[in-house]
């Protein structure tokens, strides 16, 4: 590697428009981002922020509308072959495979794939069946393994061309509490296996990025609101006051609360199922106050809005709360939170991939 060593991953600019009806999406909306190698990066943000286009253009299966893109110094353009050697992908939710193959064979197809030779590929199949905790299901078929089983499985199938560099979209989407701790620590042990292997992470669990990540962007509508380490982060809302509040209703939403004086920001979600004709549906809200004293008027207004008070707690800033201060909502209250729920469907599973829709020349800014 040259004396200037290039960055793990450096866009400028970068922006994606989807040709869309009745309108175009904007999915990106021009992303200035720099990761240097052995880097854990976070991109953190609501459905529909543009987290899964941003992968897609740099793992080469998307072009960008404009802008630039590398990867190690190669262009996610005009480079990727040389790209798709060095990395690898997992997303949530992924399907990849062929549900009548065993998860030995399915993986050593894979192996195949990426052009390791076929003693080679039982070989290093057989290791990442053992380093993924998937030493049962070796001869089961792929068909009948749990959700936390077939993420491990994909993320094995990510290691088999051992990537400088691992892109994870949501890798724990839809996995029960332990098997999302099981594929957390699995990435983690990679990660720390060998320095200057680097990953980006997306997701959209705050407690997830703050865990995992060294570094964060918080995105939101395609462009980066902020970047920094959770600390960081978490530092720019530290001077205000942060309260969570369990209320028996929040009639008219958390509209009418932003508004009084002295609250930052405000957001709620349904603590229980149902909707709105139980009278045992309960709402949280978090609210961000400029100061102790501004908590006075809250409580009085609840009042006035004929809210009960279930419980009422300070707590030290999260992201949530960082994310709430930067665009005055929260997670759960975004707007585009329906919008886009499909899982990728395990694409990035092919080492020869086709990129998806428009050719190269098209410009559709
Ligand atoms: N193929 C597509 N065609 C049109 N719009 C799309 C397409 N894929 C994604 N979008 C839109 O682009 C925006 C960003 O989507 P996405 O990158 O999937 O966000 P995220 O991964 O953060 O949820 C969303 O508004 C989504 O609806
Ligand atoms: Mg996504």
């Amino acid at each position: 590697m040259s004396a200037t060593a290039p960055l793990a991953i450096e866009t400028h600019a970068l922006r994606r428009v989807y040709r869309a009806k009745p309108n175009d999406v904007v999915a990106l909306d021009g992303i200035d981002l720099e990761v240097a190698p052995g880097e854990f990066f976070g991109l953190l943000g609501p459905n529909g922020a543009g987290k899964t286009t941003l992968i897609k253009i740099l793992t080469t299966l998307l072009l960008p509308t404009t802008g630039e893109a590398r990867i190690f110094g190669f262009d996610v353009v005009h480079q990727t072959k040389q790209i798709r050697r060095i990395m690898n992908m997992v997303a949530g939710g992924e399907q990849s495979g062929y549900g009548i193959l065993e998860v030995r064979e399915q993986l050593w197809m894979f192996s195949q794939f990426y052009g390791l030779g076929s003693r080679d590929g039982w070989r290093r199949v057989d290791e990442l069946i053992d380093a993924v905790g998937l030493d049962e299901q070796r001869r089961q078929k792929v068909s009948t393994l749990s959700t936390g089983q077939r993420q491990k499985m994909n993320f094995a199938r990510g290691l088999l061309n051992d990537p400088w560099i691992f892109f994870l979209d949501e890798p724990t989407l839809g996995l029960d509490v332990s098997a999302a701790r099981a594929v957390r620590e699995l990435i983690l042990s990679w990660k720390a296996a060998v320095p200057g292997r680097t990953v980006l992470l997306t997701s959209h669990y705050m407690a997830e990025v703050d865990e995992l990540c060294e570094r964060i962007a918080i995105v939101d509508h395609g462009r980066v609101l902020a970047i920094g380490s959770p600390a960081e982060l978490k530092h720019r809302v530290q001077r205000e006051s942060i309260f969570r509040l369990e209320l028996d209703r929040l009639d008219g939403g958390t509209a009418s609360l932003a508004r009084l004086p002295g609250v930052v920001a405000a957001s709620a979600a349904a603590s229980d199922e149902g909707n709105g004709q139980g009278d045992r549906q309960s709402v949280s809200v978090n609210l961000v106050l400029e100061d102790d004293a501004a908590l006075g008027g809250v409580v009085g207004a609840l009042g006035g809005l004929g809210a009960q008070i279930l419980a009422l707690r300070k707590s030290e800033p999260t992201l949530e709360d960082v994310f709430v201060e930067l665009v005055g909502r929260g997670f759960d209250d975004a707007p585009d939170a329906s919008r886009d729920e499909t899982p990728p469907q395990g694409r990035a599973a092919n080492p020869q991939p086709r990129r998806e829709d428009e050719p190269a020349e098209e410009e559709l800014v």
